[in-house]
Order: C-alpha cells, then structure tokens, then sequence
C-alpha cells in the first residue's frame, strides 16, 4: 500500500504524516530527506537543488515496500501505479500564517500562495495518478486532517474527491 502526502508547502504535509504512519504502522519517508541524493543541480536563484523526479523514483523506489507513506511536495510526481494520492490543501490566509511562522521570505509567500491558488499540486496529481483525493487543513488539527485520510483509506472518501476546494475568490480578493 503507497500513500503519497503531497500539497503547497506548509499545507501540513510533514506533520499529518508522521501522525498517520503513527497510527497505521506505516513506513514514513521524508523526500525531502532523500532530495539531496536526486539532486541534478543547483539552483542559484531559488537557492535549492533542483531536484529530477525520474532520479528521485530511482532512490525512492528501492524503499517502498511494504505499507509505506511517501510525503514532499514533489511525492505526486512519483509515477507509483496504484497509489492514493492525498493532497492537503490551506486557505490562503491560514497559509500565509503558516508560512511565516516556518520563516519563509515574502517572496516565497507569494509564490507558494500562488500555486496554492492554482491548484499546482492537484492538477499535477490527477495528471499522473487515479486515486486522488484533497483534504482542506485549513481549520483542522494535524489528527484530524489524518482522520480524514484514515476515511479515505478505509474506502470512505467519496467526500474528498478533487473538485470541491477553491481559492481563487480569496486568493485574487487580497
Ligand atoms: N491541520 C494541520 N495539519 C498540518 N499542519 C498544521 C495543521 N494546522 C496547523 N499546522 C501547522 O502548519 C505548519 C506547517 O506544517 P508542515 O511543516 O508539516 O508543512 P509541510 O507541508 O511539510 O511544509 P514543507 O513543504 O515546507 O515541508 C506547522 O507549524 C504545523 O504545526
Ligand atoms: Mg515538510
């Protein structure tokens, strides 16, 4: 079983995550852990490696076995048949919260509120995978957000299927 946590930085993934595989005995990987070793570059500007999801599915893919949850903002790129694919979603004004606190720079704001306003993830995610599913954290705790994922691996998650979750009103209102 692969359960990939996915969403816009600070949507909680890496939190959530280590709660569900708390709770179901899963196997945690972190990509965000295993980034420097699918590094094909330097970013300069973004002052991060850049990382290629094919060299990354080469790392990743020995270490999934078994009941494992896969979680990094770039987990949806990760072409693993079969796989739920869960991605979180926040307000943009909850993740702007968000976001500060973790310290990001106001440019880094910007960016990820923007992507979250686009549904980056979420269009990306249903590109590659067909049991996609997101979960508004916005006014959830983390054991909570990881109860709504419990639903949706106990086959009760008709209620997160993609389409319901939009921003762009409040997004583009600031
Ligand atoms: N319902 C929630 N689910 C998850 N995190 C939450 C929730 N509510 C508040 N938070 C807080 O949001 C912050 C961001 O969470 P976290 O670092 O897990 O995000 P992330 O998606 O892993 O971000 P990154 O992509 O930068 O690693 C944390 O301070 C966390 O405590
Ligand atoms: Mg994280």
């Amino acid at each position: 079983m692969i359960l990939i946590i996915t969403g816009t930085p600070g949507t909680g993934k890496s939190t959530v995550a280590e709660v569900v595989a708390r709770r179901r005995n899963f196997k945690l990987i972190r990509l965000s852990n295993l980034a420097q070793e699918a590094a094909s570059g330097y970013d300069e500007e973004r002052e991060s490696v850049e990382v290629d999801p094919e060299r990354l599915f080469e790392v990743v893919r020995p270490l999934a076995t078994g009941d494992v949850v896969i979680e990094g903002h770039l987990a949806h790129l990760l072409p693993f048949s079969g796989a739920t694919v869960v991605v979180l979603r926040c307000a943009p004004a909850e993740l702007e919260r968000r976001l500060r606190k973790k310290g990001f720079s106001e440019e880094k704001i910007r960016e990820n509120l923007e992507a979250e306003a686009l549904d980056v993830c979420l269009i990306e995610s249903i590109e590659m995978h067909s049991r996609v599913y997101e979960v508004d954290t916005s006014h959830l705790t983390p054991e909570q957000v990881a109860g709504c994922i419990a639903q949706i691996l106990e086959g009760e998650g008709e209620r997160f299927r993609p389409g319901k979750i939009d921003w762009s009103e409040e997004f583009f209102a600031q």
